[in-house]
């Protein structure tokens, strides 16, 4: 838009919170509610963004510089209320012409169309001021609309300041207001602070501007979630639980399946492909994307991970960890930062994986902690598999090399390396790299003592059972070690 300033106010303590972090920085569907506030404003590429700053300003104005890197930031020392706000703002952007919108750092669901058009309808109308109002079932606190008998706007009445008769009315200020630039830099130093909060109210320039018989319009938005904010967590929660219900709305009508919604949780920044299938009990987070046909939980929560086509991610829990196409995670897998899974590659039962790449078709199935790995393609790892990758010390990295097939039961102590097409026998402790080709064993050979128990637990029922299947009673007699056993593979 042509000449637009939109200023954010956000010098507010945000008591009701009781928190350290700062109200407009509590995060909502991945993102801060300021954050949200500032991806709406974005969408209308306004000229000039100022945010208005107090309190907890050094929480607050690092956030809202790394979001929107051009905005002005505008410290109000002392919040004398919105009218004392928005001239603070004013003398930081240096406006003077063209467009002024005013909204609010909390209102999280606000869209960035809704405010478009609202701004377009203000500049079409040639107001001089125009108010988004909205009809609510409890008006209780928020400003209320007075009209005339014609239907025209006359004044904003503040809940303090309103008579029983006005506290009545539904339609309410949503607190966002749309400006001609002179008209505002005239009626600012106007406005007094003699009302029963003892603050300069903005809302007073309603009046201001009739009194000096300019326009004032009401646009009434339809979906008055987008203007609500929140002001104690428990809001917070309910406007959570709103602004999923759009996104995974949104997604369904994308072409995404959604089995269950009402358990389905999908930040405002995940990214997904038509196709997809999300099961009941998931929670897809920060800037997760996932591909065309993947399917996705039951009891799922994946937090900026990278999911490929047609893969299956079933009740994981996973960070920054990326899954190639038509790969298979879970039942029950850990995924941790750095985790790359490679096509039609396997993370099963009860792993977990940090800082590793698992090559294209090879397994992990059960039972295992790969850390500080890479695993070559096509490789098998065994169940129960320990990769020891710190030495209380500092972390080391194992590298196992293509179609290894390593047994049951391994620890691998890092750094160590296994070659392509090698094995390890069931139990071994590799501490010494395995060429290529080569069979690890590491177990010392196995002894049969035979008799044992008869001659050891005499009257058990373990003795019991070895009488009843004929085993030699009393005698110490040892069979000769066997070579170690060669390696059962655990594929599935
Ligand atoms: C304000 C409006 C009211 C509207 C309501 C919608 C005024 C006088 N009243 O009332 O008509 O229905 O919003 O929610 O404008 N802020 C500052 N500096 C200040 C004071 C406030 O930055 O000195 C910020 C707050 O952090 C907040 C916003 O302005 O983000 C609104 O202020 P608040 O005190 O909550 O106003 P309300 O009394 O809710
Ligand atoms: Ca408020």
């Amino acid at each position: 838009m042509d000449n637009l300033t939109v200023i954010v106010l956000a010098a507010g303590g945000g008591t009701r919170m009781k928190s350290k972090t700062m109200k407009v920085l509590h995060p909502i569907a991945g993102r801060s509610m300021i954050g949200h506030v500032l991806t709406a404003v974005q969408a209308m590429e306004p000229q000039h963004i100022v945010a208005v700053v107090g309190h907890q300003r050094d929480q607050v104005g690092p956030h809202i510089q790394a979001l929107a890197p051009g905005a002005v930031l505008a410290v109000q020392e002392t919040q004398e209320g919105t009218g004392h706000a928005v001239r603070v703002a004013i003398e930081a952007a240096g406006t003077t012409s063209g467009t002024v919108i005013v909204a609010a750092g909390d209102t999280p669901l606000l869209r960035g169309e809704s405010l478009q058009a609202f701004a377009a309808e203000h500049e079409a109308a040639q107001r001089a001021v125009s108010i988004l109002s909205g009809v609510v079932a409890q008006p209780f606190g928020y400003g209320r609309i007075i009209r005339n008998a014609e239907g025209d706007v006359e004044a904003i009445v503040e809940e303090k300041d309103a008579t029983p008769e006005q506290r009545e009315i539904a339609e309410i200020n949503s607190g966002i207001l749309a400006f001609d630039a002179e008209f505002l830099l005239d009626a600012l130093p106007r406005i007094t602070n003699e009302n029963s909060k003892g603050e300069y109210y903005l809302t007073d320039t309603v009046q201001i501007a009739r009194d000096a018989g300019l326009t004032v319009g009401a646009h009434t938005i339809e979906d008055v979630t987008q203007t609500e904010g929140a002001n104690d967590r428990a809001q917070l929660a309910q406007l959570g639980r709103q602004l999923n219900a759009r996104i995974v709305t949104d997604w369904m009508r994308a072409g995404v399946t959604v089995m269950d919604p009402a358990t389905t949780w999908i930040d405002a920044d995940v990214q997904l492909a038509p196709d997809v299938t999300i099961l009941p009990g998931t929670q897809l987070l920060g800037a997760t994307v996932i591909a065309e046909d993947a399917v996705i939980g039951p009891d799922t929560t994946l937090k900026d991970c990278e999911i490929g086509l047609g893969a299956r991610v079933v009740r994981t829990h996973g960070e920054l960890a990326v899954i190639g196409d038509q790969a298979n995670v879970g039942p029950f897998a850990y995924l941790r930062p750095g985790t790359r899974l490679g096509i039609a590659g396997k993370i099963g039962t009860f792993v977990e994986t940090k800082n590793s790449t698992i090559g294209d078709g090879a397994k992990v199935p059960h039972l295992s902690y790969v850390g500080d790995a890479e695993i070559g393609e096509g490789t098998n790892i065994g169940a129960g598999t320990i990769f020891a990758n710190y030495d209380g010390i500092a972390k080391h990295r194992t590298v196992v090399g293509r179609y290894a097939k390593t047994g049951s039961n391994n620890t691998f102590v890092a750094p160590v390396s296994i070659g392509d097409g090698a094995g390890t026998a069931g139990g071994t402790v590799v501490r010494r790299d395995v060429p290529a080709g080569a069979l690890a064993v590491s177990g010392a050979p196995q002894r049969n003592i035979e008799g044992w128990t008869q001659s050891k637990r005499p009257g058990t029922a373990q003795a019991d059972a070895a009488a009843a299947a004929g085993r030699p009673k009393g005698k110490h007699e040892v069979t000769p070690g066997v070579g170690a056993n060669t390696p059962r593979e655990s594929e599935s």
